[in-house]
């Protein structure tokens, strides 16, 4: 990890997403009466997707929420084919560059189920003074020094670390305040929950296709088969495993060959996250963090969960 954040940094980042994320929950939560909210947006981002209405609204929320906080001097985000480089003072000088998915399980935004942001954290390499560059957002993910996630859901919940532990904070709708309801996280070792798309399964790699097999398979002992779960939005799946224990895997298939998830903004975040609270991140080969990243939205296969878990995955991959 690189130098740690300071608390007066850390409190300045925090202050930004939640401010933003406030504004956001509100909008979320009225979205099916309000017609600038829900549907599509008329646009197909970088990544080949169609954009809805609120993953522009929640990626303009953030960039202007780390613009105005005076000590991030650039972000990459999800929705926008280059990142963005913040040229007017205080900002150009900032220390930090923020990479983040603005909406996470878009495809849920219009039928009121659970969605998210997720955030990534890095000190920039560029010399202060200098306007950011593409090396900024290239760090491997054991370069953050925070990342965290929003997760919207039945409650609105913000949950960081900064290389600490993992802390969770619920947010009080009256006063607009997050409230620290989940101290000092813990991702249980083991777990009986598996998510994974398997509409996919018949192609995917046999290794993966034998590990399933397992997860179903019926054992007394161990209180198996496992119980599948698999809501479609990221955070919420990593959400509920980090509680409850279980594996979210998201395989190369022939249609996203390299996987579906983005490294820098949804991957190494939740990676950081799951290492901080005792769980495990890998490609099913690699560990996320240790990619060193050569494309602002390059896609890795994904298997993040309980650790146990996760090596028992990796064993049946070969
Ligand atoms: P996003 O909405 O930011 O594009 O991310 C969607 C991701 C992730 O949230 C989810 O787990 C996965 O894509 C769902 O993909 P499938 O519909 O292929 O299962
Ligand atoms: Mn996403
Ligand atoms: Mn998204």
């Amino acid at each position: 990890m690189g130098k740690p954040i300071s608390a007066e940094e850390l409190e300045i980042i925090v202050r930004a997403v939640a401010s933003a994320s406030h504004s956001l929950s509100d909008e979320i939560r009225r979205a099916g009466l309000l017609e600038h909210i829900l549907g599509q947006e008329g646009n197909v981002n970088v990544q080949g997707e169609a954009q809805q209405k609120l993953d522009v609204v929640a990626d303009r929320a953030f960039i202007n929420a780390f613009l105005d906080c005076g000590i991030v001097c650039g972000i990459a985000s999800e929705e926008n084919d280059e990142f963005v480089a913040f040229d007017h003072e205080p900002s150009k000088d900032g220390d930090f560059v923020v990479l983040f998915d603005p909406l996470d399980g878009s495809s849920n935004i219009d039928v009121n189920v659970s969605i998210g942001t997720i955030f990534s954290v890095y000190r920039r390499v560029s010399p202060k003074g200098t306007a950011v560059t593409l090396l900024d957002m290239l760090q491997p993910g054991t370069e953050q020094v925070m990342a965290g996630y929003v997760l919207y859901g039945s409650s609105t919940m913000l949950v960081y670390s900064s290389g600490n532990g993992v802390n969770g904070f619920t947010l009080n709708p009256s006063t607009g305040e997050f409230c620290l309801s989940h101290p000092d996280m813990i991702m249980p070792e083991n777990g009986r929950l598996y998510a994974m798309n398997e509409g996919n399964i018949q192609e995917c790699e046999q290794g993966l296709v034998h590990y399933i097999q397992y997860c179903q398979s019926r054992d007394n002992q161990t209180g198996m088969p496992y119980s599948g779960r698999y809501i479609g939005s990221l955070v919420a799946d990593f959400h509920r495993n980090l509680i409850k224990g279980g594996i979210y895997i998201y395989p190369a298939v022939p249609a996203s060959p390299e996987g579906r998830l983005r490294l820098l903004y949804e991957c190494n975040p939740l990676a950081f996250i799951a290492e901080q609270a005792g769980g495990l991140a890998t490609t099913g080969r690699q560990r996320i963090l240790e990619i060193v990243p050569t494309q602002l939205h390059q896609r890795v296969p994904y298997y993040v969960g309980s650790k146990l878990m996760v090596e028992k995955a990796m064993s049946f991959l070969g």
